[in-house]
């Protein structure tokens, strides 16, 4: 298509300053220029941002008087089973790693703004005296896991690892876990699949360029999981090998249980389609989401969108009222995904966040704005809840299970110092239940050896670190 064509092609959506300085580009920009035009939908590019602006309004509304918190018989909390409820829970879990039933989705298509790294959070390591990373320590997770199926079940079974990866992530991601050789798992068992990304705005809807020949675009949010589930072909192949129960979780939580027995077995038990691992948001300010009822549909409301006087209600005991605090961990099955990739992505809520984006100015010059200048319009991947026809949570304790890695250390909060002080102490922990009488300095349990603090009886004395457990 000539140039004058796809003027009048923007110019019907409003988005013809894209080609505001044609004429001052090479050949091979213009060429850039264009494949760069053609890969947006424009239609839906507009609704997007259209819809996105809707959406906002309407939580504001609803979000004041229509919270209810989740009814206590959906949600199950680990702390208050008996040994017996645990070990059917563990065993249902493990049993479906032994039979090859179990995936985990690891969404890892971020850009890591707040760590403030150019690299894949993934490939972060916070210290540990094992210097391992966060992709280390998952897939050796995972290795450990079908270890412990195998053992109780008798039977070997794969955990399939995909990796949801970004334009920003993808490329670092696959030649880092080839470089390490996948640390130890099967090749044909990690797959990594790209998410889309779309346009960022300014504040009335014209897409931004980031350059004189390139349209600036962002990942489309950890939602966009369900579309590039499909699109990638990774539906079709948990379908053929088999895969009925997945983990999907985020990359920056150092605790995270990769495909946690329990939380599977939990969900299994419970017949649940759709599952939210959650922990106790104890303070209003937390920067985490609380999974809720909203109109009597359950769904997360984001700390960014709560409501501060909502966030601050409290039980008759002191508890907060929302306190079933989100942390990115979450169990559908296959049968579920299917059903949203089929009837209701494109149906996903839009939300809209003011960011500071560089852009081309109009005299052409590239800025990097201090201020918010522009939207970025991402999907959560926690908005597909409504649709859920057996909806269930699990409660675990913060201490074992979350420790996000969200900041740079300069924050003091989230961050690689607290990772990696909260790894610690769970290890220590650990060994001291299983009987070491003391242990000093940073000691660490490697993932080979132990998953969740079993397989440690034979250690006994003092421990002295810096020393990682084998
Ligand atoms: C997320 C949760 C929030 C929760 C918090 C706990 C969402 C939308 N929000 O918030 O409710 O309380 O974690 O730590 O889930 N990602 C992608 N592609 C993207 C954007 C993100 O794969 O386009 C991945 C990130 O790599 C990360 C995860 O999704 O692994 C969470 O994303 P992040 O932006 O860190 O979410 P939070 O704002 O921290």
């Amino acid at each position: 298509m000539e140039v004058e064509g796809i003027r009048v092609q923007l110019k019907k959506y409003h988005q013809d300053h894209l080609l505001n300085f044609w004429e001052e580009l090479t050949d091979l920009e213009k060429k850039e220029l264009t494949d760069d035009i053609f890969n947006v939908d424009l239609a839906e590019t507009n609704s997007y941002f259209e819809r996105a602006n809707a959406s906002l309004k309407n939580n504001n509304k609803l979000l004041d008087d229509e919270m209810k918190p989740i009814d206590s018989d959906r949600c199950g909390v680990l702390n208050e089973c008996s040994e017996e409820q645990l070990r059917g829970y563990e065993d249902r879990g493990l049993r479906e790693i032994a039979e090859g039933r179990a995936a985990v989705v690891l969404m890892a298509g971020g850009q890591g703004t707040r760590l403030g790294v150019t690299y894949p959070k993934g490939m972060y390591d916070v210290g540990l005296p094992s210097r391992k990373t966060l992709f280390q320590l998952q897939a050796e997770r995972i290795r450990r896991l079908e270890s412990m199926a195998e053992e109780t079940c008798g039977k070997r079974g794969v955990i399939t690892w995909y990796i949801l990866t970004s334009e920003a992530t993808d490329k670092t991601t696959n030649e880092f876990l080839n470089r390490h050789n996948y640390f130890g798992l099967e090749k044909e068992n990690v797959k990594t699949f790209k998410q889309c990304m779309i346009p960022c705005y300014d504040f009335d809807g014209k897409i931004l360029l980031d350059d004189k020949h390139k349209i600036s675009r962002a990942p489309d949010g950890n939602g966009g999981l369900y579309r590039a589930l499909h699109q990638s072909g990774v539906l079709d192949d948990m379908r053929n090998r088999g895969i009925r129960s997945v983990h999907a979780h985020s990359v920056d939580n150092i605790l995270i249980k990769v495909a946690d027995p329990y939380f599977v077995g939990y969900c299994l038990d419970k017949g649940a389609d759709c599952g939210v691992l959650v922990v106790e948001k104890t303070e209003p300010t937390e920067a985490v989401g609380v999974v809720c009822q909203v109109d009597g549909l359950y769904r997360v409301v984001e700390y960014s969108e709560i409501p501060k006087a909502t966030s601050e209600l409290r039980r008759p005991d002191g508890r907060l009222l929302f306190n079933a605090g989100n942390v990115c961990n979450h169990y559908f099955t296959v049968d579920f995904l299917v059903r949203i990739s089929e009837c209701h992505e494109k149906d996903l809520d839009l939300h809209l966040a003011k960011k500071k984006i560089p852009f081309v100015d109009e005299r052409g010059e590239r800025q990097v704005p201090a201020t918010p200048n522009g939207i970025k319009v991402e999907k959560f991947v926690f908005d597909v809840f409504k649709y859920s026809s057996n909806f269930a949570a699990w409660e675990v304790p913060r201490e074992s299970h979350f420790s996000p890695l969200k900041n740079s250390d300069s924050a003091g909060q989230d961050c690689p110092a607290t990772a990696k002080r909260d790894v610690l102490a769970l290890h220590k922990k650990w060994l001291l239940n299983a009987g070491v009488k003391s242990v000093l300095g940073e000691v660490e349990v490697s993932p080979l050896r132990s998953y969740m603090g079993e397989n440690l009886n034979d250690l006994s004395g003092v421990i002295q670190g810096p020393r990682v457990v084998e």
